[in-house]
């Protein structure tokens, strides 16, 4: 099989990880929960890992790197634990469901949600969005790459165009990993990570590294391994939200994965955009295939035939060819309402494929589309 899945997620995995990980799964204590030197070993390593986390994304402390089970619950926190009844808030029409949906859910609860549109080339406006941004605005909230077609807003651009005490909450979900993110220098007060797409971790990894600027509460409850006596939970990070065993093969995953990106990441991406490049190149010019990306480091182009829906291509690809790519809308309706498409195929290579990967999938598309 040829693997056009990342975006969902990460085909190929270091060795470095994967040993990491099966380590610790052998390995199997409790990080933090017992006083034992084997308990004591395991919640060491998992520090260390919140240390590279927040050393690698420019952080603000480790104690402010939580470890989640996935991108999708780093973001119901940052959204959740933060918001309050009355808060406005203004998000984009390029979110993907787990921001739409706690929004959806808090509107009901009367947070003001406001949605900033794409422009005419498919991009986040972001003159459009500042203009919704009030003094009274909480927050923003805005991914870094849209996991449709690719496309990623300028943040040090619109941290200058919103107000210094909005809080800038994004969505790390298809970036991390891809390019360079430094929460300081770019005003970042919220970020939040997916451990097992670009992070190279394995699947149930995923973090939420926020600022002194945000004191997000809890948003499950349960033991932590301090305060036992305590009916509440601990006020202090990283305990007052990770309640329950934590993961340790998944948060040692993405530690492994940050070792391996800090030496990677660079090359990789230049070689991602080459792909892209390639793939773009070729869609753009092959008739009944309508393109949607533009070249980018985030390995992700999308697609739309003329002569068939993207879920029958994407089983075609998969059926005939070997290619796995995903067809349909993916999980962002907004943005497939904007872009006036029924369901794209999605293609997103990392750095692991190869070029003749991408010529067999571009030979494969334009036989479908005959
Ligand atoms: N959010 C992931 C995707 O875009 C699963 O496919």
């Amino acid at each position: 099989m040829i693997y056009f899945d990342n975006a969902a997620t990460g085909g190929f995995k270091p060795d470095s990880v994967i040993n990491a990980a099966t380590a610790a799964i052998k390995f199997s204590a409790n990080p933090g929960r017992s006083g034992h030197k084997l308990s004591i070993a395991c919640l060491e390593r998992v520090y260390a890992c919140r240390k590279l986390l927040c050393d690698f994304f420019g952080g603000y402390s480790f104690d402010r790197v939580v470890f989640t089970k996935n991108c999708t619950e780093a973001l119901n926190i940052a959204i959740l634990g933060v918001l309050k009844p009355g808060d406005s808030v203004v998000t984009t029409v390029a979110e993907h469901n787990s921001v739409l949906r706690p929004l959806e859910f808090l509107k009901k609860k009367g947070v003001n949600v406001a949605y900033a549109p794409l422009d005419v080339n498919g991009n986040i406006d972001l003159v459009a969005l500042a203009a919704k941004v009030t003094a009274r605005t909480r927050a923003v909230i805005i991914t870094l790459a849209s996991n449709v077609t690719g496309t990623s807003p300028d943040i040090k651009k619109l941290r200058r165009f919103i107000p210094e005490n909005c809080l800038l909450i994004c969505d790390g979900a298809q970036a991390c990993g891809h390019v360079e993110i430094n929460m300081k220098e770019s005003g970042i007060d919220a970020l939040c990570v997916a451990g097992h797409k670009g992070m190279l971790g394995i699947q149930g990894s995923g973090a939420l590294l926020f600022s002194e600027r945000l004191n997000p509460s809890p948003v499950t409850f349960g033991g932590t391994g301090s305060e036992s006596n305590n009916l509440n939970m601990p006020d202090f990070y990283p305990d007052r939200l990770e309640s329950g065993t934590i993961s340790a093969p998944a948060a040692i995953s993405m530690g492994e994965g940050v070792l391996y990106l800090r030496q990677h990441m660079q090359k990789n991406a230049r070689f991602v955009v080459g792909l892209t490049e390639y793939l773009c190149s070729e869609f753009g010019k092959t008739e009944g295939v309508r393109l949607y990306s533009v070249p980018n480091p985030y390995g992700i182009v999308a697609i739309a035939l003329d002569n068939m829906q993207s879920e029958v291509a994407a089983y075609n690809l998969s059926e005939e060819y070997g290619i796995c790519v995903r067809g349909g809308l993916h999980c962002a309706p907004l943005m497939h309402a904007s872009l006036s498409d029924e369901g794209l195929v999605r293609i997103s290579v990392s750095a692991f494929n190869t070029e003749n990967e991408c010529e067999t999938l571009v030979s494969a598309i334009k036989n479908l589309v005959k």
